[in-house]
């Protein structure tokens, strides 16, 4: 019986996830690419069946192996003193993660050249693989005999979070960019190999993205000896949005009593309060209203960014959030007023571009002309 991701993770104790818990859940075995592609199953070239080749021709995913061979990742492990990247579980367990799994749980088709690949999301196929084709069984029954259960977008949040948020400080420190969690535009990002069924989450995506992004930095953070300071700024910054975002419904979980200054900050209830309101939100049925309100809730902090007791840094942290948050809202409103929008939200995008070179103030007016445009 395949465990999902999640319950081996709250049975180990801990809710943070991390690309090694995609390539260890379970004890059943990976097959490989391979065992998906066939022309009869998921390599088809017709919509229903194209699964594998858009993967393989357009996914950013499939070519993640070949970037640990990149002239830039032989940098950063000469810096870390790691030998060969393709060969080091600090980068495979997201670039290459089959090469992390021990070759008791894979076949020998399960090739770590294979980069993020279906089993990485869909979880390791060997309990599933024959009964999945069913035409009996239902989703449900899938997720039974341990497919991962992408269609909850709790699930889906925690699997993508688990390789695009965190990252040790000192692969950053050595040069890797950034990573920023936000999962609906990343959803739309990666070339679709899959029909939502309801194309209105996109805000409810968001959201729950940013309260597992939030779990995550609060695990790694509570996890350090040494805070980075860089790390802290992010956090506080994710921890301040969805304050603002406040209570959505009566009962909603928030993170009011949780401090976002670094000095006091509880780094385990952040993890804590951002799981349960991610939990929540991923149960709700999501309304325009609610969509309405962030937006609502968002365009009004100008305030916020004309205090001068705030670091820049952490302005800047907050706008880059902000500007995500609002960018999500704004395309769900009618076509004709996310069009009218659009050069403000670009204007934005360009204000939060370089964090050393963020100004506050015309930040705080360009809020205020956008809160103006908006007619809610
Ligand atoms: C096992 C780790 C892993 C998982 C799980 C994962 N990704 Fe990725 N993702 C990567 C890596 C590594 C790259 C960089 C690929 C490269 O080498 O260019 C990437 C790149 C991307 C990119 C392009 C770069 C960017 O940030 O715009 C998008 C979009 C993306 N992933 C979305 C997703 C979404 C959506 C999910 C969940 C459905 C997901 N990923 C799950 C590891 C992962
Ligand atoms: C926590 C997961 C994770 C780990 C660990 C990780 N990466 Fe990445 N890496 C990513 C993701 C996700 C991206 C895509 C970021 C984006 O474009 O937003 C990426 C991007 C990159 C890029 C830039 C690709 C491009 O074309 O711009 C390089 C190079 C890279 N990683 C190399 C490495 C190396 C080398 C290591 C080990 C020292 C490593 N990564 C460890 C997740 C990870
Ligand atoms: C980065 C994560 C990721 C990777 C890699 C990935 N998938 Fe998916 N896949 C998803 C998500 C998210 C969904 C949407 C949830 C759902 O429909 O279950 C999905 C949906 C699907 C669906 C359902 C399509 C539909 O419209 O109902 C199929 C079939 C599928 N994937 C097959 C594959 C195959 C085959 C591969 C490898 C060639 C693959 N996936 C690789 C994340 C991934």
């Amino acid at each position: 019986m395949g465990i999902s991701i999640l319950s081996a993770i709250f049975i180990a104790g801990v809710i943070g996830a991390s690309g090694a818990e995609l390539a260890t859940v379970g004890s059943e075995k990976f097959l490989g690419a391979p065992s998906c592609s066939s022309t009869s199953c998921h390599g088809g070239a017709g919509e229903k069946n194209n699964q594998n080749l858009i993967w393989s021709k357009l996914d950013f995913h499939s070519r993640s192996y070949a970037t640990l061979t990149s002239a830039r990742s032989e940098r950063f492990a000469e810096v870390l003193k790691l030998g060969d990247a393709t060969k080091s579980a600090r980068c495979t367990t997201c670039h290459a993660p089959f090469q992390t799994v021990e070759e008791k749980h894979r076949l020998a088709a399960a090739k770590p050249v294979q980069g993020v690949s279906c089993e990485t999301c869909h979880a390791p196929a060997e309990n599933w693989l024959r009964s999945h084709t069913r035409p009996d069984f239902t989703h449900s029954d899938r997720v039974a005999s341990g497919m991962r259960d992408l269609k909850s977008l709790y699930v889906r949040a925690n699997t993508c979070v688990a390789c695009h948020q965190t990252l040790d400080t000192e692969i950053s420190a050595a040069g890797h960019p950034d990573l920023l969690f936000e999962l609906d535009g990343q959803s739309v990002s990666e070339p679709k190999h899959w029909r939502d069924a309801d194309q209105t989450t996109g805000p409810q995506s968001w959201l729950i993205g940013q309260a597992v992004a939030l779990r995550e930095l609060s695990w790694q953070l509570s996890r350090e000896q040494k805070r980075d300071e860089n790390l802290v700024a992010r956090w506080s910054a994710l921890v301040w949005l969805l304050q603002q975002v406040g209570e959505l419904d009566s009962g909603f979980p928030t993170l009011k009593s949780v401090s976002f200054k670094a000095e006091t900050a509880d780094f385990e209830s952040a993890q804590k309060a951002s799981d349960a309101l991610a939990r929540r939100v991923a149960e709700t049925t999501w309304t325009d209203t609610m969509t309405r309100t962030c937006l609502t809730r968002l365009s009004q902090t100008a305030a916020a960014f004309q205090d001068p007791k705030t670091a820049t840094k952490i302005h800047a942290r907050r706008a880059e959030r902000l500007v995500l948050g609002l960018d999500r809202l704004i395309i769900r409103l009618e076509d004709k007023q996310a069009k009218e929008l659009d050069p403000a939200v670009r204007s934005l995008f360009k204000s939060v571009q370089s964090i050393p070179d963020f100004q506050p103030e015309a930040f705080a007016k360009e809020i205020t002309q956008l809160a103006d445009k908006l007619r809610l």
